[in-house]
């Protein structure tokens, strides 16, 4: 097997899921395995963490079908767009549609009619996202739309908070008062000016920002026909993981955990109110040693040079075709033998150099990428983005070993 390799702690997954479904209970969970199980190996994840829940939850049409394909027989819910031509597949499979548009909706109930099967499926609503949905505001009709069709069977209804991560204290702060906004009359000072006048308010105040009350009173509007007309309740579900932490009134009926299963936090500040652990560590082998002398330049673009003394400059045989970001070059930093060393000279394709000083670092030495203290949320800021990419875009080529 490659030297460069992901390590999945399996059992970690199943504590992070039972943490969550004991935050969240009597709230059945979704889990997201979308993207390869957020990067962490869909094969060997799916499999074993499906007796831990209710359903599963992908983005494609494809990543339902290899669940399939992997013997998962629990209910699957495609959450992202779907193409009318792919609804066959949802038949063939026995996958629960997200119903986002009248055409689609039509389209599953004219091919359930003509192949005499029942199709499960979820109205998707669309709150403050502007992603995929059906708006607040025209929903009714399509409610009722979709009682008619006799071999739908309306299994839930949902909505995708846009900004579940900020703590509700901080979505308050981030709203503007009418003083603040662009017609406000010049010379006013809100009181919010001054908190962040003082530093109170770190937050560029925003009066853009859907704060996810609004979209759940939006959601509970919606469901209000239900109420009205004496039809029984579909199963809701709001909470991705900022919605479980931040939003426990939005938790309903099923909750749709994505990073926080992997255990990760949606934010840097959010109250960690489920205790989760990550479960992956990203580890990789020295390929090469070599002392490089003074005035010598590492890599491509001769981006680090070594100063003064002689320095061991190893080669770690991964690179940005592996995931590990070109953006991350001068930035990084791995552990070779319990010990913190900096990435040095551009990241190639397929290797990067460490500088390991004076320090007697091997060929064959454990290099620790991520995990084993390296948190995601550090190569998120090495490279300019989220822990949601970090582990998504570790890329096929690593292979997933499951501990
Ligand atoms: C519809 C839906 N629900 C839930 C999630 C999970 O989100 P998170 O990883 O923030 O928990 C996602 C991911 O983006 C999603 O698209």
């Amino acid at each position: 097997m490659r030297p460069t390799y992901l390590e999945i702690n399996l059992n970690q997954l199943k504590q992070n899921i039972e943490a969550i479904r004991a935050h969240v209970a009597p709230a059945k969970v979704m889990t997201m395995v979308k993207a390869n199980a957020y990067g962490h190996g869909i094969e060997g994840v799916a499999p074993f963490i499906e007796p831990f829940v209710d359903y599963f939850g992908v983005a494609l049409v494809e990543e339902a079908i290899q669940l399939r394909a992997l013997g998962i027989t629990k209910p699957i819910l495609v959450a992202g767009g779907i193409f009318i031509d792919q609804l066959p597949l949802f038949f063939e499979h026995d996958l629960t549609l997200t119903a986002s548009s009248f055409d689609l909706l039509t389209a599953a109930d004219q091919l359930a009619e003509s192949t005499r099967k029942r199709l499960k499926i979820h109205l998707k609503i669309d709150t403050g996202m502007e992603r995929v949905g059906l708006h607040e505001y025209e929903a009714e009709e399509f409610l009722q739309k979709s009682l008619a069709y006799k071999r739908l069977e309306v299994e839930g209804i949902y909505t995708h908070l846009a900004n579940s991560e900020i703590s509700p204290v901080i979505a308050r702060r981030m709203l503007v008062p009418p003083t603040l906004a662009p017609h406000a009359s010049a010379g006013e000072q809100s009181p919010i000016e001054d908190e962040i006048a003082s530093g109170e308010v770190q937050e560029r105040p925003r009066n853009d920002i859907v704060d996810s009350r609004v979209q759940l009173e939006r959601f509970q509007e919606v469901l209000r026909f239900y109420e009205k007309n004496s039809l029984p309740m579909p199963m809701r579900h709001v909470c991705n993981s900022g919605g479980i932490l931040n939003l426990p009134e939005a938790h309903l009926d099923l909750v749709r955990p994505g990073v926080l299963f992997y255990g990760v936090y949606p934010a840097r500040d959010i109250e960690k109110k489920v205790d989760v652990k990550p479960a992956l560590t990203w580890k990789s082998q020295v390929a090469y040693s070599k002392v490089t002398m003074p005035g010598r330049s590492v890599s491509y673009g001769s981006l680090w040079q070594v100063e003064g003394s002689p320095k061991r400059v190893v080669t770690v045989p991964c690179g940005y075709a592996d995931g590990y970001f070109r953006r991350m070059t001068n930035q990084a930093r791995v552990v070779i033998n319990g010990k913190s060393y900096p990435q040095v000279g551009r990241i190639c394709m397929d290797q990067f150099m460490v500088n390991v000083g004076g320090d007697d670092v091997k060929v064959g030495d454990e290099v620790t990428l991520l995990g084993g203290g390296i948190a995601a949320e550090e190569l998120a800021d090495w490279a300019g983005t989220n822990e949601y990419e970090v582990m998504t875009s570790i890329s096929a080529r690593v292979p997933r070993v499951f501990v």
